[in-house]
């Protein structure tokens, strides 16, 4: 906590299809904080998607530019940020979220992740043969570190309106 303000920003951690970026907007909009998504900050710099930046550059060119994005919002203050699946594999970026507010883990299980972006076209990681046995993979190799935030919420069975109104409660806004 900072004076005069509660949390300085509040970091949305969690596996892809969580629903960071839907729960950030409405949580935001409820506390009057604004909502930021570094993926989406991080293609309008690069003029690019992440997809494209993953084929031409690979991955550890693009997590760089993820810890650079992130540790630029940062700075601000007043933010629900939703942030990428991966953020949390780099001890950089808890070192910038942990200094900057509050992190709070979007949890649920990888059939509820999967059936949520099975779809999509913007997730290179799970552009192989068998996506779901990937994501499985990815979240069973990251679930301690997405433990480390300071907050979980089970979201699996709760709608985005749910999740939002249980952290408002939960934070005392
Ligand atoms: C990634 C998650 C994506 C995006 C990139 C890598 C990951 O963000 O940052 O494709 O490593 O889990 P979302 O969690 O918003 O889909």
């Amino acid at each position: 906590m900072i004076e005069g303000l509660k949390y300085k920003n509040i970091f949305l951690v969690g596996f892809m299809g969580a629903g960071k970026t839907t729960v950030g907007r409405v949580l935001a909009n409820k506390i009057g904080y604004s909502c930021v998504d570094p993926d989406q900050v991080l293609e309008e710099n690069a003029g690019t998607s992440i997809s494209a930046i993953f084929s031409e550059f690979g991955e550890d060119y693009f997590r760089d530019l993820e810890s650079r994005t992130l540790e630029s919002i940062s700075a601000g203050e007043r933010q629900v940020i939703a942030t990428g699946g991966g953020v949390v594999i780099k001890d950089r970026n808890w070192d910038i979220m942990k200094k900057s507010g509050l992190t709070v883990y979007l949890k649920a299980p990888v059939e509820v992740l999967y059936e949520r972006i099975k779809d999509s076209t913007n997730r290179p990681l799970l552009e192989v043969e068998n996506p779901l046995e990937r994501a499985r993979e990815l979240l069973d190799s990251r679930e301690h570190l997405y433990q480390k935030a300071d907050l979980i919420i089970d979201s699996e069975k709760l709608s985005v309106r749910e999740v939002a109104d249980e952290l408002i409660r939960i934070l005392n806004y």
